[in-house]
């Protein structure tokens, strides 16, 4: 039997921990958690996504603050409005959502965010500790943070002896996904665009995490029979059997046919997405329970 692994359900466990864990270090320390996202320009789907990470850090009990920032901005006033940020007491956590227009270089942008209010994991500082090892100390990006808890419910959290294959080299996936994997003790192979053979190394893969944003380019045949395979893919494709100019989101792995083969498969949409907001607000409450001299929450 095919275990579908119900994201959604375990980022409202996570979230209800965090909500608990905020409740707990207010009353300790007098600290509310804040969070600042920054969103520049109007795409819709990021628009989207901005405002339920706005919406779920209230929840938490969380300070939470948004910046729209119109297309035009400027590089020199998105620096100064973080500079402002990593110098408010009151935030602990900065996100400004990716990608930026074409005229804003995005590498400066994130180095210039407080390496200590990078709950994105995306600073220099961060990805190092993270591939040193430092895991304790890092943030770790969200999406990757949240592929792995649903990876350690599968398998554990000691993953020695296990092949694990990660499609995709992405800075925000792909390679925070290999570092965690390693971490955990598994033997990692990251595919990408060009390797070779490129089912039969999946084939090979315990583990199975589609990173590429090519809507269901896995198919039965990629999986090894038994395998958990996590799909971090959400693509938007037409849907004329749902009526005329409809569509819907599918993952990178054909679903129905992985469901098929795998031990257990994350759906989209309610897989890996949720629980990417989850880890940011479990990221949040990290950072002030850190500013404030707090043990750190677990999850
Ligand atoms: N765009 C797509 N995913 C992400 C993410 O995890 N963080 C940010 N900041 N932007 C994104």
């Amino acid at each position: 039997m095919t275990t579908v692994i119900d994201g959604k359900a375990l980022a409202e466990e996570i979230i209800t921990s965090v909500k608990h864990q905020t409740d707990k270090l207010k009353a300790a320390t007098g600290i509310t958690p804040g969070i600042a996202v920054i969103i520049v320009g109007e795409d819709p789907a990021s628009q989207v996504y901005v405002n339920s990470k706005s919406k779920k850090a209230l929840e938490c009990g969380f300070h939470s603050v948004q910046h729209n920032l119109p297309e035009q901005t400027d590089e020199a006033e998105l620096l100064a409005l973080l500079d402002n940020l990593n110098n408010d007491p009151e935030i602990h956590g900065i996100l400004v959502q990716l990608p930026l227009p074409k005229h804003i270089d995005e590498g400066r942008v994130i180095q210039t965010i407080s390496p200590d209010k990078d709950v994105d994991g995306f600073h220099f500082i961060n990805v190092g500790k993270l591939g040193t090892g430092e895991t304790e100390s890092a943030f770790v990006p969200c999406t990757p943070a949240g592929a792995m808890i649903m990876i350690e419910r599968q398998c554990g959290k000691d993953l020695s002896g296990l092949n694990a294959v990660v499609v995709g080299r992405s800075n925000i996936v792909g390679k925070p996904m290999f570092n965690l994997l390693l971490a955990a003790n598994a033997t990692v192979t990251v595919a990408h665009s060009r390797t070779k053979n490129l089912p039969e190394l999946a084939r090979n893969a315990d583990i199975l995490v589609a990173a590429v944003g090519r809507p269901q380019m896995i198919n039965a045949d990629w999986i090894k029979p038994g395998a958990v395979v996590i799909d971090v893919g959400i693509n938007r494709i037409p849907a004329p059997e749902k009526g005329e100019n409809k569509t819907k989101l599918v993952g990178d792995v054909d679903y129905e046919q992985a469901f098929e083969v795998a031990s257990a498969i994350t759906p989209v949409p309610g897989g890996v997405g949720p629980m990417t907001i989850a880890m940011l607000m479990a990221n949040t409450l990290t950072s002030a329970a850190r500013i404030a001299g707090a043990p750190k929450p677990q999850f």
